[in-house]
């Protein structure tokens, strides 16, 4: 069993010191180069609907592409301080509910708050934009790597619906907003880990499990607060798409996982701490506090203690938890990942629904995909 020094670098999960020490070190290079350190695997076996919940998926994701430079309006002129106001008055006020007294943030005015609000609109579509590429590389991976043709083909229509979601996320921050961030450091770590990984299934569990799956919560909680009609159907038609990646996370590696040893689970529960800790600490935001001149240290500590940041943190975890225990994640072990989630606040989600289940509910109205391309 690994230690947590082992798996994310540190002893104490919230030791906020290690947390911000983790730093981008090549934000101005143009290009990352990382080993993805796994074999291609050719089928022989062409029979298709052998399994015949991917076949459905397959099907369905057909039926379902969109374009995003001519079924988005575009034309929709966006004020990003309007937008920056109505987020923060959605929220009560960022700075809600905190005891600023003695921090550097006692004495800032409405301007402050406002290119804060900014800022956060800027750093998460583009670490949104990240991600997306992220998925675009791992998905195109799956193609290669695992071994069943159902899986092949729907993946092959990931990789199309990740190229569609990384086109309009850089699309949104280029037109609309006012500025692009680096990746975030945590988020680089993950998914460097995950395209390491020469295990097919681990480039599933991190990417469609754990990443996609808080990034259909994170997307769930945008659409809900923005009152932008641009960036409202613009998620609304992502997570159309996302809701059945996760799903194909969880058909996929069900079977997979039924047939492994306790010790090949315990590897992979690890991984999912490991990944559900870089998330978590990649909102921590630190870069949004250096580019307003303030050190995270000095503000970090005060915004952990928010209930409504705990909240949002926790939200975050509401797909992941409940899909992690069908596929038999929580209890292996004696329980070991049901522990760390504890530990992490998010075990109370466990009795949602999974997202093989709800993935339909997500899907397009006959209505919106006849909208299109009029
Ligand atoms: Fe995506
Ligand atoms: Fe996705």
């Amino acid at each position: 069993m690994s230690t947590n020094e082992e798996l994310i670098g540190r002893d104490e999960i919230n030791d906020l010191e290690a947390i911000l020490s983790i730093v981008n070190t090549d934000a101005d290079a143009a290009i990352r180069t990382v080993a993805d350190n796994a074999e291609a695997i050719f089928t022989w076996d062409y029979e298709k609907g052998k399994r015949p919940a991917l076949n459905k998926l397959y099907e369905k994701a057909k039926g379902a592409m969109w374009n995003g430079e001519t079924d988005l309006p575009w034309d929709t002129v966006v004020d990003q301080e309007q937008v920056a106001l109505a987020n923060a008055a959605a929220q009560g006020g960022i700075e809600q509910g905190m005891d600023l007294t003695g921090s550097p943030l006692a004495k800032w005015g409405d301007k402050e708050w406002l290119q804060l609000g900014i800022e956060f609109q800027n750093w998460s579509l583009s670490q949104f934009m990240h991600g997306e590429q992220g998925a675009l590389i791992c998905t195109a991976k799956i193609v290669e790597t695992v071994p069943w043709i159902d899986a092949k083909y729907y993946a092959s229509t990931q990789v199309m619906d990740e190229a569609r979601h990384v086109e309009v996320f850089a699309k949104y921050l280029d037109t609309k907003l006012s500025g692009h961030y680096p990746i975030n450091a945590h988020l680089g770590l993950l998914l460097d880990d995950i395209v390491e990984d020469s295990r097919w299934d681990m480039t599933y569990l991190g990417m469609q499990i754990m990443v996609e799956g808080l990034a259909l919560a994170a997307f769930g909680f945008m659409h809900q607060m923005t009152t932008e009609p641009l960036l409202k159907q613009l998620l609304r038609y992502v997570m159309s798409d996302e809701a059945r990646h996760v799903a194909f996370g969880v058909l996929s590696l069900k079977e997979y996982y039924a047939e492994l040893s306790d010790a090949e689970l315990l590897v992979r529960q690890e991984f999912a701490f490991e990944a559900a800790v870089r998330m978590r600490d990649r909102f921590m935001q630190q870069e949004i506090w250096e580019r307003m001149g303030v050190a995270p240290k000095d503000v970090l500590p005060l915004l952990l203690e928010n209930p409504n940041r705990l909240l949002f943190q926790q939200m975050l975890f509401t797909k992941i938890v409940p899909n992690c225990k069908k596929l038999g994640l929580l209890d292996a072990n004696d329980g070991w990942l049901r522990h760390r989630f504890e530990e992490l606040g998010v075990i109370q989600f466990e009795n949602l629904t999974d997202t093989s289940d709800e993935y339909q509910a997500f899907a397009l109205g006959e209505a919106e995909l006849n909208s299109q391309s009029a």
